[in-house]
């Protein structure tokens, strides 16, 4: 595989409105983010990808762009963008940008000039079609709820957006909207960003014959994703995007790409030749243990996802290099996610993070998965932010669910609980800021919190520093990116255990993910135990016996 400077890439994502206030608005800010640099020397990191900071209404929270070329005054300056760079670098840390190019924001001046020409150039920036019978063009269900569709004043046309009805979608058939794109992309490369997480890139293309298809709900809508996820022709507009712009800069690009990109095209996505660096994809992001569907089968679900995580390596099989990533901005905390309420301690805790770790590709880490932040269940709906979290909270109403369900499916899956400010300390607001923060702080922040565990060599903090330095050691960094992966223990219940072979080195990852011992043979002869989160480890005569939910990094030979 043609090497390349992003390999090494242990990245760690940042939501900017919750990072780290410096002006005592209650929210987050780039002086902020740069104010904490040396903390994330500390941590070991070398790339940060910051969700979007342009100009935004924040219907979206930055998702829903009204000017691509400035940034957001909450959030600060262009000068304070380069002189987070500047710093950034003199620390040897890249920083990426998030694209948000297949919507912008309804407020965006482009739309604003559709809207009051729709048949007029800008009304091909984006998707407008005629209603049929009085109703929306078609019955596509908004990913986020509703119908796809928004009726413009009191015409019969209509416009099309995958996201909340203030996100209208770009309409990329349109090569002078390419254009335009093109150009700024490289405007901020220019600046002196390393490369971009792509937002939605799956959507870019659609299915143009708009056909009616039989309803899946209530609701009468239907998911369209067959129709506007990864169709055909897609790769035309991401290769030019990437000849255009990421190419000349050697750019790092993840694609933002979900579910469902079949194994045979993968390789256009992220091959040596790929449109993107690496990509996230969702295989593990639908899973939860307290979900109706995986209630009280915590092991079943761990088997789910060790399948769904091994199967993604088995296709990618040193073709290509995958993103490891657990957490984001869209999804609640992963110790709440794969670990049963009761179980959660230091130990789960640091195996969970240890999951998919050093499978081979890159790292990201989300704010706040270091010091092991948890969900903040609210007692209220009011009490969210987010407008997705109130659409969804009326479908499950309209579903039949009552206040209480609802609620409480909200509390289970929403992805606001990434959102809330981060613990830094454990004073008043938990140092995120001098005021009351735009979304509250978790009462947890006394006992969890960055500066508690920084101090404490035992912490989950410590530990996840620990699996850093191992990942970045001169001995085993090019093992755990480039070496081979093979699975073991596969049908063990609760285990997730691989081996990285790299020439003649050789490691096993084992993590036992449940609340019960295991017993295990190890073959070959362990020359040493790189790391394990308990201080005692119980192998003798090739019989390792695992501690509940310990992780344990052995060398053999
Ligand atoms: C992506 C973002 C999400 C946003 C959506 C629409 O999935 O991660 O936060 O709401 O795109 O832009
Ligand atoms: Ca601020």
């Amino acid at each position: 595989m043609l090497k390349k400077w992003w390999h090494n890439t242990i990245g760690y994502q940042i939501y900017p409105k919750s990072f780290q206030d410096t002006n005592g608005d209650g929210i987050g800010d780039l002086k902020g983010i740069t104010a904490h640099l040396d903390d994330l020397v500390d941590l070991g990191i070398n790339v940060i990808w910051i969700c979007p900071i342009n100009k935004s209404p924040m219907k979206d929270h930055g998702y829903d762009i009204s000017d691509y070329e400035e940034i957001d005054s909450i959030f600060g300056c262009k000068d304070d963008l380069r002189e987070l760079i500047q710093e950034a670098h003199k620390r040897g840390i890249k920083i990426l940008m998030d694209l948000v190019v297949n919507h912008t924001s309804s407020e965006h001046p482009w739309f604003q000039k559709a809207l009051e020409e729709p048949g007029g150039e800008y009304g091909k920036y984006y998707i407008i079609q005629e209603g049929k019978d009085g109703k929306e063009p078609n019955n596509w269900r908004s990913i986020f709820g509703g119908s796809a569709w928004e009726r413009i004043k009191d015409t019969n046309l209509y416009y099309l957006h995958l996201f909340t009805k203030w996100q209208p979608d770009l309409n990329w058939e349109n090569p002078i909207l390419r254009q335009r794109i093109y150009n700024m992309v490289n405007r901020w490369l220019d600046l002196g960003i390393s490369g971009f997480r792509i937002d939605a890139i799956s959507h870019l293309k659609k299915d143009f014959t708009y056909k009616n298809l039989p309803s899946d709900g209530v609701d009468g809508f239907v998911n369209g994703f067959p129709y506007f996820s990864n169709v055909d022709g897609i790769g035309t507009f991401l290769r030019e995007l990437q000849e255009n712009t990421f190419k000349h800069y050697d750019a790092m690009t993840i694609g933002e790409v979900d579910e469902g990109l079949p194994a045979d095209v993968l390789w256009e996505f992220i091959g040596e030749n790929g449109y993107f660096s690496t990509i996230f994809d969702f295989c593990h992001s639908t899973l939860h243990v307290n979900s109706t569907e995986w209630k009280d089968k915590p092991v079943e679900m761990i088997d789910e996802l060790k399948k769904r995580l091994f199967a993604k390596q088995n296709t990618v099989k040193g073709k290509g290099i995958l993103c490891n990533y657990l957490e984001n901005h869209d999804l609640s905390r992963i110790v709440e996610r794969f670990i049963p309420t009761k179980e959660i301690d230091f130990y789960s805790k640091s195996m969970v993070g240890g999951i998919n770790f050093f499978m081979p590709g890159i790292v990201f880490l989300y704010q706040g998965q270091t010091i092991g932040m948890m969900d903040y269940q609210k007692e209220n709906i009011e009490e969210f932010e987010d407008p997705t979290t109130f659409i969804q909270y009326d479908e499950y109403l309209q579903n039949g669910m009552t206040k209480t369900e609802a609620l409480a499916q909200i509390n289970l899956k929403t992805r606001e609980h990434a959102r809330t400010p981060m613990q830094w300390n454990d004073g008043k607001y938990a140092g995120f800021s001098s005021t009351e923060p735009w979304f509250s702080v978790n009462p947890n922040y006394r006992q969890i919190n960055y500066d508690l565990q920084k101090k404490n060599p035992d912490s989950l903090y410590a530990f996840y520093k620990k699996m850093i330095s191992l990942r970045k050691s001169d001995e085993f960094q090019e093992l755990f990116i480039y070496g081979e992966f093979t699975p073991i223990y596969e049908t063990e219940p609760g285990i997730i255990g691989y081996e990285r072979r790299l020439n003649d080195k050789r490691v096993l990852i084992i993590n036992n993910a449940k609340s019960t011992e295991a017993i295990l043979q190890v073959s070959g002869t362990i020359k040493k135990i790189l790391l394990s989160n308990y201080k005692n480890t119980v192998l003798q005569n090739g019989i390792i016996k695992l501690h509940r939910y310990q992780l344990l990094i052995l060398e053999r030979v």
